[in-house]
């Protein structure tokens, strides 16, 4: 069977990389799912009525990202900077991703979904550490999609992280390049985002995938993430078959 990573190897080769729009869907798509903040207050509820409201978007989202033929999707859930949000909706934050694991598991696992975390575990509540690592492998196997959960993830701690683990290897510089950098990243093996949503408006990466979005294509919608349904994610996706990628070269 063709994993994603293999699929994605195709998407890539040759001439395809160079054609003036790429008509097929992105292989991997990464989302930084914001605004359920504002969209909690627009309500007059509390933030973390906001956060709840988000979690109850990821069923269509993934379904909707099965039928378009995405092998991978990233989900920025909580940022190394998110810690400095108040104790009570940091709290909240965690609670609600325990129960969704709790919730969602046994459907994400039949649905053929593998579940992947790429972050920093030390600050994470150990109920959800041990969550995250069951969720992990029981899906390991899974070939359908890629689900990656960013969590306590911080694309400057990656790149730290890499640059300790590279040195307590022993490695050379003399063999160091761009590949080794990113083999040595937490989503080594997975190719990079193709397409990087981010919902609410911003125009900024808030420290998300810096290393592995140096060729993505952006799309930003003015929508709160729990609000952003399979309409939503179908401009996202038409968009991106628009765009030219020219990867630094010419379109022929
Ligand atoms: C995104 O929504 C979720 C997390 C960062 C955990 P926000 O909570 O950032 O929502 P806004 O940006 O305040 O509206
Ligand atoms: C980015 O959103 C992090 C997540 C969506 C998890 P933030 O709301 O934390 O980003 P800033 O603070 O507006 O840049
Ligand atoms: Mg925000």
């Amino acid at each position: 069977m063709t994993t994603p990573v293999a699929a994605y190897d195709q998407s890539v080769s040759g001439d395809r990389a160079m054609t003036a729009s790429n008509e097929r869907s992105p292989n991997h798509v990464a989302i930084i799912m914001d605004g359920n903040g504002r969209w909690a207050r627009k309500r007059n509820l509390p933030r973390v009525a906001g956060h709840q409201a988000g979690t109850n978007n990821l069923r269509r989202i993934l379904r909707a990202c099965v039928d378009q033929g995405v092998k991978i999707l990233t989900l920025y859930a909580f940022s190394t900077e998110n810690w400095r949000r108040p104790e009570d909706e940091v709290n909240g934050i965690m609670r609600i991703l325990e129960t969704v694991i709790e919730r969602e598991l046994d459907e994400l696992h039949r649905n053929g979904v593998q579940v992947r975390h790429i972050g920093r575990m030390d600050r994470v509540p150990v109920g959800l550490q041990e969550k995250i690592r069951f969720a992990v492998e029981r899906t390991r196997l899974n070939e359908r999609l890629i689900l990656n959960v960013a969590l306590n993830y911080g694309g400057r701690a990656e790149i730290v992280d890499a640059v300790k683990a590279m040195l307590a290897a022993g490695l050379h510089p003399d063999f160091i390049d761009e590949d080794t950098i990113s083999r040595y990243l937490y989503t080594c093996g997975l190719p990079d985002p193709d397409l990087i949503i981010r919902t609410s408006g911003e125009y900024r990466t808030s420290n998300f995938l810096i290393w592995q979005s140096a060729y993505s294509e952006y799309y930003v919608t003015d929508v709160y993430w729990p609000d952003f349904d399979e309409n939503e994610l179908k401009k996202a996706i038409e968009y991106f078959k628009k765009r030219d990628r020219r990867f630094g070269g010419v379109t022929r």
